[in-house]
């Protein structure tokens, strides 16, 4: 496990969505109601830049053709449904975010 520091809370207000990359790994955040999550940046179908779309409450609709995540769980919902977005635990500290990564699970 890893611990990677990727930007200040104030840089991410709730509602909104940033990409990150983590040593080539294309990481959304997305802050709901002041909880951030941390998501694989690549749409399920043909790797569509997630955090470039729209975030609605905990779904987030890929800007290409529109499949769509939870961000909290990774689950896709419409259509189809049963796939799954890699999510990434958040810690804050001191009001920095970091997102730890497992590589032996990456890899
Ligand atoms: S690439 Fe995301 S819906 Fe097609």
């Amino acid at each position: 496990m890893e611990r990677f520091k990727v930007c200040h809370r104030s840089e991410l207000p709730p509602g909104s969505m940033r990409y990150i990359d983590i040593d080539g790994l294309p990481i959304g955040l997305a802050n709901v109601q002041g909880t951030i999550y941390a998501f694989s940046d690549s749409c399920r179908h043909e790797g569509g830049p997630l955090s470039a779309g729209v975030l609605i409450e905990h779904t987030v609709t890929c800007p290409w053709h529109g499949w769509t995540y939870d961000v909290r769980s990774g689950k896709s919902i419409v259509p189809p449904v049963g796939l799954r977005i890699a999510t990434y635990p958040v810690e804050i500290i001191d009001d920095d975010v970091y997102v730890v990564i497992d590589w032996s699970s990456e890899n």
